[in-house]
């Protein structure tokens, strides 16, 4: 691709060239099929669009200096995909037909992922969704899954330039034994009224508390949040969150690093013990946050003061990304390679 402005991606959809899908009916899964088309015909009265009978999964290619291309973990989305299958009762995609669909979706869109040095990636988005007819509450018996991809640069803007966060206390994005662990679409619709609302009084993203006492933080929007303190690096531990798979790397990336890493309750009050806070996920990579305001206590925290991510962030952001685009040996075996 000649002329995408492969520096000055946003996160957004471009059209690629194809989609795969496959689909799940009679007790089976057919095989994997290759599409040029950008809609599906779905049933009115299909679960996914009722009963939100819809999960779906984050992920991306990364093109490497050595014009290899290399995906992250992708195992662990394959497994949180069947997780939030579960969650609300569809059937799961096997992670066998999960890797053959990411690896061939990878392959005949070769074209669109980012040059090397451009910070964009290609984004991978595999979905899941109920599309047999019912009209009872009750799970389909008929399934579709989808993967598509898109070339995108970083989620919040700027990179690994400081975004500011707004504290939520008016609305809730999951229940403690809700569907917050679970990649649905419901908690993503759930999400956006509090979304809205931080944008348009000028924050990057709305921080979620807990939503039985709104003591603890929960996540910041599409990502999990870290605090740094003391060499330690604590990000939450919650029912209501989705289990990040970039933040379960860096605990990794830290502890290998010699920080030390507490997954625990965060009070909103240790907001004023962290030297540095950020928001970490796929889409968001590392976004250091510059300032969090609590509109209730009307409190703002500061971080980077200096307009720069602090150091332990700086360092997780450049050893992370430098085993993703391959610049560093990966000594997780977290990459596997596209040929
Ligand atoms: N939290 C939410 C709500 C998300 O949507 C995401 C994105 O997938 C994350 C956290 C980060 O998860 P991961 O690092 O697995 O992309
Ligand atoms: C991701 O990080 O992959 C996400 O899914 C976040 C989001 C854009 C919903």
């Amino acid at each position: 691709m000649e002329n995408l402005d492969w520096k000055n991606l946003s996160f957004g959809y471009i059209k690629t060239d194809y989609n795969i899908r496959c689909f799940y009916k009679d007790g089976k899964w057919g095989e994997l099929i290759v599409s040029d088309s950008e809609y599906i015909d779905i049933h009115i009265a299909a679960t996914a669009l009722h009963y939100g009978q819809e999960a779906f999964e984050g992920l991306k290619a990364y093109m490497g200096k050595d014009g290899r291309i290399r995906l992250f973990r992708w195992e662990e989305n394959a497994r949180r995909l069947a997780y939030s299958a579960e969650g609300i009762k569809m059937e799961a995609f096997p992670v066998e037909k999960f890797r053959e669909a990411v690896f061939r979706i990878v392959q005949l869109n070769r074209r669109f992922i980012p040059p090397y040095g451009t910070g964009a990636t290609l984004y991978i988005r595999p979905l899941l969704l109920g599309s047999g007819a019912e009209v009872g509450v009750r799970p389909s018996a008929e399934y579709v899954f989808i993967v598509f991809v898109t070339p995108v640069g970083p989620y919040f803007k700027g990179g690994i330039r400081p975004v500011d966060m707004l504290i939520c206390r008016d609305y809730d994005r999951a229940a403690p034994k809700g569907t917050g662990t679970f990649k649905v679409g419901g908690n993503y619709a759930a999400s956006l009224r509090a979304g809205m609302d931080a944008k348009e009084k000028g924050y990057a993203s709305t921080i979620f508390l807990d939503a039985k006492e709104k003591k603890y933080i929960d996540e910041c929007g599409p990502a999990n949040f870290f605090g740094i303190r003391d060499n330690t690096y604590v990000t939450p531990k919650s029912e209501s969150i989705l289990k990040s798979i970039t933040n379960m790397s860096l605990i990794e990336l830290a502890q290998n690093l010699g920080i030390k890493t507490e997954r625990r309750q965060i009070p909103v009050e240790e907001l004023a013990e962290f030297s540095e806070a950020g928001a970490c996920g796929t889409a968001a990579v590392i976004s250091p946050i510059g300032k969090i305001f609590d509109p209730e206590r009307n409190i703002t925290y500061e971080y980077c003061r200096d307009g720069n991510p602090g150091p332990v962030t700086l360092k997780l952001y450049n050893k992370l990304t430098a085993i993703q685009f391959g610049d560093a040996d990966d000594e997780f075996g977290w990459i596997s390679v596209v040929e």
